[in-house]
């Protein structure tokens, strides 16, 4: 049974880490999509990397910038672990070509705030003990911080709008909306 566990998280490396190097399509067929010097802005501090235009924004923060906040789940839009900020919205870095970034301002989950001085979402999410695994929560921390932001005190309908779509395999639904209405409320 042990070996078939183990077996399974192999399995399960194996194929992250094949999705994480599938090739992007090139978004614009007529241009090409060569490694060009792409600065991009990462919770206020200018970087830059060698990339193609069409590397998700996801690959640059993990890989060329060697950050963990942002997560790979899915690779396809469809779960939010990798959602960031660009300019105070929630878009899913793991769909958003470098390219498209341009001026724009990224910002992080530790852009946001830090152990000792937490962002109130953050505050309300360890107040109302949501984390299990903890893999999915930096996208429901920076949808509720992008959401907050815009709808300082939303409904219970407009949060569930906000969040539809993020995924959470733990279950921690419950909580996670404890945590945001806490976090309106601070
Ligand atoms: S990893 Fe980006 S939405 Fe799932
Ligand atoms: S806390 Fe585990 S996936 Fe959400």
């Amino acid at each position: 049974m042990a070996r078939a566990q183990g077996d399974g998280i192999v399995v399960l490396q194996s194929a992250l880490i094949e999705a994480h190097h599938v090739p992007v399509p090139n978004a614009n067929p007529g241009e090409e999509n060569v490694a060009t010097r792409i600065e991009l802005n990462v919770n206020g501090k200018m970087q830059k990397i060698e990339a193609e235009p069409d590397m998700p924004l996801l690959y640059a923060l993990r890989n060329d910038l060697g950050m963990n906040d942002p997560h790979f789940g899915c690779g396809l839009a469809q779960c939010g672990a990798c959602t960031v900020l660009l300019n105070g919205n929630a878009v899913r870095s793991c769909a958003l070509p470098v390219r498209a970034v341009g001026a724009g301002k990224v910002t992080t989950l530790t852009g946001i705030g830090t152990p000792e001085k937490p962002h109130k979402v953050q505050a309300a999410f360890i107040e109302e003990q949501v984390p299990q695994c903890g893999y999915c929560l930096n996208g429901w921390i920076m949808t509720t911080v992008a959401l907050l932001d815009k709808n300082p005190r939303p409904t219970d309908s407009q949060i569930r709008d906000a969040l539809t779509g993020l995924k959470c395999r733990c279950g921690t639904h419950v909580s996670i909306l404890r945590a945001v209405k806490r976090a309106a409320q601070a």
